[in-house]
């Protein structure tokens, strides 16, 4: 709490220099919390309770990552909730001390009114030892030190752990995950392969090559994809999807090594961006160009897919494609690379992607 009177002459010596009316510091309005001892020890007790939501969170973060086990499966809904609860535990690990430190700040620290002149930049030191015990002041306040007589023990003691434990809902599965074996493999293969018939995204209806006309866009799983129960469809589909589009043979740039990847102008491409693996689904037909929404990376469907614009690095995976002897547009192969981001091991593993491949 502060006295207001002091501030008077001060407010007379700027009226003198300045010549106007200073209308002085606005009258000072204690808090609850500063008198009355019931809502102070109330307001402690609501701080503390926001550093222990702040602990809880820590242990929910880390309970997360070790009690709901991804396992080898790692379906997409399984990695969906163990993301969930991890990203709540560290939400509410980081909103409680940042709420707790607030509350703290507004009910029970010093509610001093202070006005500080302008002044040279080297303070007297006069002030100095002043600034000193201001700060001596401001940690009796906090409840933080005084006179070797521990204060406001519980903020103390809830604050240090919550600041203590919150790092570890970081640093525990970065360390969990040291020398973790990474099944790069699941990455690596989809769905995907000789003769696999290339289907309509969602109704699963075959696509015959005559039923394609030059600009039009289709969204592609591979037949039989809907027949997997939920929890393999949504990984499987997470790494199949693709982007089936038909271009004037003429604006094509065919890529060196895949002549035979295309028919007739009619091209695919995984829709799983290299960015960070949102699905690019947004074509220009004029541009023929594929932009991502997350961040809007911008791919040249009529030149192998490559980067034209953002963040993304790599072009997109194509599937090579034939038509078959019903007319149905068919997979030759699965995609030749990973589909989606790049990760450490992207290259690890036997299949023929270039260093200069992945530069491009
Ligand atoms: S995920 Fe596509 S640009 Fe970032």
């Amino acid at each position: 709490m502060s006295a207001p009177e002091h501030h008077t002459d001060h407010a007379e010596e700027v009226d003198n220099k300045n010549g106007f009316d200073n209308p002085g510091l606005p009258y000072h309005r204690p808090r609850r919390a500063d008198v009355d001892p019931k809502a102070s020890k109330r307001a402690e007790r609501q701080v503390a309770a926001l550093f222990a939501v702040s602990v809880l969170g820590t242990i929910v973060s880390i309970g997360a990552y070790f009690v709901l086990d991804i396992g080898d499966g790692g379906d997409v809904g399984t990695i969906q909730n163990v993301n969930m609860w991890i990203g709540l535990g560290l939400f509410a690990s980081m909103i409680g001390i940042g709420l707790g430190a607030i509350h703290w700040a507004k009910t029970l620290m010093r509610d001093h009114e202070m006005v500080e002149e302008r002044h040279e930049l080297r303070s007297s030191d006069e002030s100095r030892e002043g600034a000193i015990q201001n700060l001596k002041d401001g940690a009796e306040d906090s409840g933080l030190a005084g006179n070797g007589v521990p204060r406001r023990s519980l903020l103390k003691g809830s604050l240090i752990s919550a600041l203590a434990i919150a790092p570890l809902a970081v640093l525990v599965p970065q360390i969990g995950n040291m020398g973790a074996d990474w099944n790069i493999s699941k990455f690596r293969h989809t769905l995907w392969g000789p003769g696999v018939r290339l289907a309509r995204d969602p109704d699963g209806a075959l696509i015959r090559a005559a039923d394609v006309s030059i600009g039009s866009v289709f969204h592609v799983i591979p037949e039989g994809l809907n027949e997997l129960d939920h929890h393999h469809l949504m990984t499987e589909k997470s790494k199949a999807v693709v982007l089936l589009v038909r271009l004037d043979p003429a604006d094509l740039k065919v890529q060196k090594g895949r002549e035979d990847w295309s028919f007739d102008g009619i091209v695919a491409y995984s829709k799983i961006c290299t960015h960070v693996g949102c699905p690019v689904a947004l074509y220009e037909q004029q541009t023929h160009h594929l932009l991502c929404p997350c961040h809007q990376s911008t791919f040249d469907v009529s030149d192998g897919a490559k980067v034209v614009f953002g963040p993304a690095k790599r072009p997109l995976p194509q599937l090579p494609i034939a038509v078959d002897d019903d007319g149905y547009i068919v997979a030759k192969a699965d995609f030749d690379e990973p589909i989606g981001p790049s990760y450490w091991d992207r290259l690890k593993g036997g299949h023929e992607a270039t260093v200069e491949e992945e530069s491009h």
